[in-house]
């Protein structure tokens, strides 16, 4: 039988449009709605068009892994990001490419070596068991948490205090937030419409610039010798060598504070509400810590011992990716799923619906941490969970984070016990997948 070519093959099918728009108004307007009917209606591969360009939604996990890993040189990150995101980061590593992305990647690789993040391990549970929280009070999860978050990822990485930093940095965080949020009227307008939006936006990106700016001329004034080996080091040496232009390493900055604080920060978020709000298993958890630890300060070597805790972090990133999806673009035709999608296809591989398909997961909307056991965890495709992507341009920040997640877990539910107040999650998703409004929990002192 001859083989067709993938020029004679049919492009998926989909929802159809309004004229012109396509399905940006849908699409902006519920997101995770869109995504979960179009798919539940048209399968795997499904055609879409936002702004008048053709799109993709695919969820397979197996194109998913050959887009992100086997075929990873046909595809790259794409227009829509390269719009979306371009203003932010620049020329970092999240955005760059071909041999610009690999130096990026080669010059901050070993701040993320096993042996380097173990390092960290302390000041993570450091930051987590000065979080103060009054016994008997209700905090907001997502405000908190970011805080934390922000004060572990500048203190290991940068070697500098988020207290001085953190009102710019989260500012900043705010207004690309309201930048990025689809359901905006002006969402798609490029940065140079004064709108208000944009105006704020570019006000803030501004002053985190110069503020970075003056971070990395502290660092140049120091010694060579006494600058040590953090990322930021690591970075300035780079462009003392001329393997990195001071634009670059600006943008790697920025790239690195927001790719990897506002993340890690929901992905301890969503667990903290889950367990606040699935009291047994928070108690199963407590059991584990007070088991291993027993009210003293958790540290790496106790890691191996803390399976559950494990086993409620990677439920939290499935349930709740903070990354519900990305995106990229065929450099020329490609076929998936016997459908053609013509180079410049804007493709979105969406985590929000492979971590939640019936055809991998048991009943996927309940929060069940026994799923990762090692028997049930062992027949599904590698690609049906994916929260730090995969292939070459998987999450750099992957074992720090997991290591964060962790330890900062097991330091604040061995401290405090939480219970929900907020019982319903209302979630907006602009760059990360955000929890609407405040997400509350009153905590108590065990
Ligand atoms: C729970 C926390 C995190 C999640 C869910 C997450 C998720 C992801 C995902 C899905 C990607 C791939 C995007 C794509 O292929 O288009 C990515 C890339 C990246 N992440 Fe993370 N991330 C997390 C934490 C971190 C941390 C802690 C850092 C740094 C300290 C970080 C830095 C980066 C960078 C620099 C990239 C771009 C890598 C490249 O293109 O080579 N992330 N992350």
């Amino acid at each position: 039988m001859a083989m067709h070519s993938s020029r004679e093959r049919p492009t998926p099918p989909g929802p159809d449009g309004v004229p012109l728009l396509g399905n940006t108004h849908e699409l902006a307007r519920d997101t995770l709605g869109f995504y979960e009917r179009v798919t539940a209606e048209y399968g795997d591969v499904v055609g879409i068009s936002v702004g008048g360009d053709e799109g993709a939604i695919v969820t397979h996990p197996e194109y998913v892994e050959r887009i992100l890993v086997r075929d990873d040189d046909r595809y790259v990150k794409g227009g829509l990001i390269e719009d979306q995101l371009g203003d932010t980061f620049g020329n970092g590593m999240f955005m760059a490419a071909g041999e610009q992305w690999r130096t990026q990647r080669q010059v901050a690789q070993p701040a993320f070596y096993r042996e380097r993040i173990l390092e960290y391990g302390e000041t993570v549970v450091d930051h987590a068991a000065d979080v103060g929280w009054p016994h008997a009070s209700v905090v907001d999860l997502t405000d908190e948490l970011s805080a934390l978050t922000l004060s572990v990822l500048t203190d290991a990485l940068f070697g500098f205090d988020a207290d001085a930093d953190e009102a710019v940095v989260r500012e900043a965080a705010s207004a690309i937030g309201a930048k990025l949020d689809p359901s905006a009227p002006t969402a798609f307008l490029p940065t140079w419409v004064p709108t208000p939006r944009n105006l704020r936006f570019t006000r803030h990106i501004s002053q985190l610039r110069e503020r970075v700016d003056s971070r990395i001329a502290d660092r140049r004034r120091q010694d060579p010798d006494q600058r040590g080996d953090d990322l930021l080091s690591l970075l300035v040496a780079a462009t003392a060598n001329g393997e990195l232009d001071d634009q670059t390493l600006r943008d790697d900055m920025i790239t690195f504070l927001f790719a990897g604080h506002e993340t890690t920060s929901l992905g301890l978020t969503y667990a903290l509400f889950l367990l606040a709000t699935h009291p047994d298993e928070q108690r199963r958890l407590q059991a584990e810590l007070d088991a291993t630890i027993d009210g003293d300060r958790p540290t790496i070597d106790d890691l191996p011992a803390l399976e559950f805790t494990d086993r409620v972090i990677d439920e939290a990133l499935r349930l709740y990716p903070p990354v519900f999806t990305f995106f990229r673009e065929p450099v020329e035709d490609v076929e998936l799923g016997g459908y053609r999608l013509p180079a410049g296809t804007t493709i979105s591989v969406p985590q929000w619906i492979v971590h939640r398909d019936e055809r991998w997961w048991e009943s996927p909307e309940t929060f069940d941490p026994d799923r990762w056991t090692d028997d049930r965890d062992s027949e599904r495709p590698e690609y049906a969970f994916y929260p730090f992507g995969g292939g070459p341009r998987h999450c750099i920040g992957m074992r720090l984070a997991r290591l964060e997640l962790r330890l900062a877990l097991a330091t604040l539910c061995s401290t405090y016990r939480f219970e929900a107040v907020t019982t319903d999650l209302d979630l907006a998703t602009a760059a990360n997948l955000r929890p609407a409004g405040p997400l509350e929990v009153r905590v108590r002192r065990r």
